[in-house]
Formats: structure tokens, C-alpha cells, sequence
């Protein structure tokens, strides 16, 4: 009687309805009308430059019978479940993570951590202490808020070509220009850098040494070498973007050049996102002298803090002794799956093959045959049933050439033999 007169009443709302002969069903609420916004045209003006095609495409969603090798997350079965689900359990138990703020800088067990990590990197240099580490929400914010507390809208700023299509947005975002230079098997050529800084008068210089997204390119130790004197004596900055620290997947990776920096002319990002969980937006931004302030301040004029909740997911998550454990697990199961795509690009798409794996990171950057266009090949791969990055999105001016992001790290590798033959197909 009671569930009865429950559902009346819900009727009688208009909330459920009931179809006799069938049961009862909630009622399909109409789409409002859209507002008629005409009159923003006017008021909002121009768009400012922005990206072209806005968002990069590996942050799209794409219907689920779609082989997704677009995104450039990892796919939940490489991903901690068991223990980000404790952590979560363990951070809701503690009252100064689900009631409280957090300091603006962050919690200080997690910058403790991350300043930990890249002290033991380098163990004769300088330690990093806690009170350089500043917690962003991922490592997008830590971008945003490096490049507008070392920049003025209108100054340039200097970057490898590709790179990774957020640094491009998060750039003219902030009203920069942006001034490419190219990078080869071997990164960037440390005579080009100091020639872009010299000729645009730049101080900044933004750049992944280590596994860069989207080419996989890892600098050698004297590329490195020559940067850090390049901006020593162009007295510049470097935003290193160490985004793939947990994805190497050889015995060992390169020391963040952050590591041995005492002069503070490196500003490092590093960020647990891809390691632990997209869910888990928490990284982390270190640098030194005046620059930490203006970066900080930069980011909290944005949102205050980031969520202590969060936060103390993280500690709990890195500080627990299965970590290392996990990261051994994901790195093994990147391994595989890179080395079947590779594979199966080899076997049905010899054209389309790079010549050798990335040593780590998450995708493959294959050249396309020529009179390819990538955004068109993206645009049949997609209607075919399968989603690739174009390489157009990942330029801050006209690419050299013509080419596809392929992530071996969002699908298993029993996709990959058939994306290899829709590749085949489409642009073999
Ligand atoms: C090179 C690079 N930097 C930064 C980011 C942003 O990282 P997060 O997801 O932690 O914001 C990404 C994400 O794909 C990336 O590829």
C-alpha cells in the first residue's frame, strides 16, 4: 500500500507514469527551449586567437564499439583499482581531507614527496626541499600557471615542434606568440634554441625532454647538457615537462634536468594523472627564487587549492607499499601492448611503421605516405571505426609533415591487428 500510494503521488508530480499492461516508468523529461543568446554575439566581440579545432583530440570521447587509439590516457585495466580504492577509503577517514581547506601550496606530505623524488634523481646536487613544490590540479594547471607567471601576454614563447597540443593552447591562452623549433630523432638542436631566444627576444622556453608527447623522443645526455648552458647564458627559463616520469619502459630513464639545477633556471612538472588515474587530477610544479611566487600566485587567482581530498588520494596511493609494484605492472603491460602495435603496424601496414618503438610514453608517431592529408586519414580512420590523432594538432605552426598519434596504451593489444588493417585500408 505504501509503495502504492508512493507511486500516486509520483505520478500525480508528473514524475513516473504508468503504462497499463507494462509497469511503471519515469517520464521522459522534454529538452528546455535554448535561450536566445543572439544578442552575445555583439557583446563578446571577436573570439580571441584560440587553437584551431579547440580541444586535441585525445581527450574526446568516441562511441565504445570505436577502436580508440586516440587518447592518451591509459585504459582502466592498466590502472591501480584496488589500490586508488583503499586510498580513496583511507583519504574519506581523515576529517582534514573531507572538511578542510588545504594550503594554497598544497599538502605538505605531498610536496614532501615529490621534492623526495627528484632529490634522490640527482644525489650529488642540491636537494630540492618541500617549500619549492607547489601541488597543481594536474599537469594542464601547472602549464597555465608556469607560463603566465613567466610571461606578459604579447611575449614569446619558444617550443620543440610538435609538442603537446595543451602547452600550444595553454600558450595562446595566455596571449603568447609561440615560436617553433623543430626536433629531430635526437630533440631539439641547442644551436636553434639559443638562435629563437636571441632573434625573439624570449625568455621562456617550454619542452619534454624525456619520452615527448607526441613524438617519443628522449633527449641524449649532451643535448641536455648544451640546453641547460643555453639557458644559463640566455639567462631563460625551461618549463620541463616530465609528464611520462612513471612511463619509461626501459631498465632505466633519464634524470630530470631539473634535478641537477641549483641556479633555478628550470621549472619541472611532473604529474600523477597517467600513473594513477585521470580521476586523480593532482601534480606537482617545482621551481625556485621569485619565479616560484609568481607562479604560485598565478595559480591560485585560478581556483584557491586543490582539493585536499584529493590530495591526501594521492599520498596515500604513492606512499603505500604496492606502487612500485603497480608502476613495475603498468610498465609491463605498456611494454606489451606497444610492442603489438609496433607488430601489427609491421605486419598490415608496413608504410605506416616507425622505424623504432618510443623507449616510453603511450603512442606511436607515424609519418603518413605522401599526399596524405592527417586530418582527413583521422576523419575516415573514425568512420571506419577507428580514432587516431592527427598530427596537424599537435603544430604550433605548419607541420613538416604529415602524420597520426596512434596510443598503444587505450586499447588491448587483441585491437590491434584490425586498427593495423583499417589503417591499411585507409591511407596504406
Ligand atoms: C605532455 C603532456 N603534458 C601535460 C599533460 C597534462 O597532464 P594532466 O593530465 O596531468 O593535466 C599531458 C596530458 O596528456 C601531456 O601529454
Amino acid at each position: 500500500v505504501t509503495v502504492q500510494r508512493a507511486i500516486a503521488r509520483l505520478v500525480a508530480e508528473g514524475l513516473v507514469e504508468t503504462r497499463p499492461g507494462a509497469g511503471n516508468y519515469l517520464t521522459a523529461r522534454p529538452e528546455p527551449e535554448p535561450a536566445d543568446t543572439s544578442w552575445q554575439a555583439a557583446a563578446l566581440g571577436a573570439a580571441r586567437p584560440s587553437m584551431d579545432g579547440g580541444l586535441g583530440s585525445g581527450i574526446r570521447s568516441v562511441a565504445t564499439d570505436v577502436i580508440g587509439l586516440h587518447t592518451g590516457y591509459p585504459s582502466p585495466e592498466l590502472l591501480p583499482t584496488r589500490l586508488l580504492t583503499l586510498a580513496l577509503h583511507r583519504a574519506t577517514r581523515d576529517p582534514e581531507a573531507t572538511l578542510s581547506t588545504s594550503p594554497i601550496a598544497g599538502l605538505p606530505d605531498l610536496r614532501r614527496f615529490f621534492a623526495d623524488e627528484l632529490s634522490r634523481a640527482c644525489p650529488g646536487a642540491v636537494p630540492v626541499g618541500e617549500a619549492q613544490v607547489l601541488i597543481t590540479s594536474g599537469g594542464q594547471n601547472a602549464l597555465s600557471a608556469a607560463l603566465q607567471g613567466l610571461t606578459r601576454p604579447g611575449d614569446t614563447v619558444v617550443m620543440e615542434s610538435p609538442t603537446f597540443w595543451g602547452a600550444i593552447g595553454a600558450a595562446r591562452a595566455a596571449g603568447l606568440r609561440i615560436a617553433p623549433v623543430g626536433t629531430g630523432p635526437a630533440g631539439i638542436d641547442p644551436g636553434d634554441l639559443h638562435d629563437a631566444l636571441t632573434r625573439h627576444h624570449a625568455q621562456v622556453f617550454y619542452a619534454q625532454p624525456t619520452y615527448a608527447n607526441p613524438t617519443g623522443v628522449c633527449w641524449p645526455d649532451h643535448v641536455r647538457a648544451d640546453v641547460h648552458d643555453v639557458l644559463r647564458s640566455r639567462k631563460a627559463f625551461m618549463i620541463e615537462d616530465d609528464w611520462a616520469r612513471d612511463l619509461g619502459l626501459e631498465a632505466s630513464s633519464p634524470t630530470p634536468m631539473a634535478a641537477a639545477d641549483p641556479d633555478g633556471h628550470v621549472i619541472y612538472i611532473r604529474s600523477l594523472t597517467k600513473s594513477l588515474s585521470p580521476a586523480i587530477r593532482v601534480a606537482a610544479l617545482v621551481a625556485r627564487g621569485p619565479a616560484a611566487q609568481r607562479i604560485t600566485a598565478g595559480r591560485w587567482v585560478a581556483d584557491l587549492y586543490v582539493s585536499p581530498l584529493l590530495q591526501r588520494t594521492a599520498i596515500e596511493a604513492v606512499r603505500h607499499p604496492n606502487w612500485q609494484r603497480h608502476l613495475r605492472l603498468l610498465r609491463a603491460g605498456l611494454t606489451l601492448r606497444r610492442d603489438s602495435l609496433h607488430a601489427a603496424l609491421t605486419q598490415h601496414a608496413p608504410a605506416l611503421t616507425p622505424a623504432a618503438p618510443p623507449d616510453g610514453g603511450l603512442s606511436l608517431w607515424v609519418r603518413l605516405p605522401p599526399g596524405q592529408d592527417s586530418t582527413d586519414v583521422a576523419a575516415r580512420c573514425l568512420h571506419a571505426g577507428l580514432a587516431v590523432s592527427p598530427g596537424q594538432e599537435w603544430f604550433p605552426s605548419e607541420p613538416d609533415s604529415q602524420y597520426l598519434r596512434l596510443s598503444y596504451a587505450s586499447t588491448p593489444a587483441a585491437q590491434h591487428e584490425q586498427a593495423a588493417h583499417i589503417l591499411q585500408r585507409i591511407c596504406g
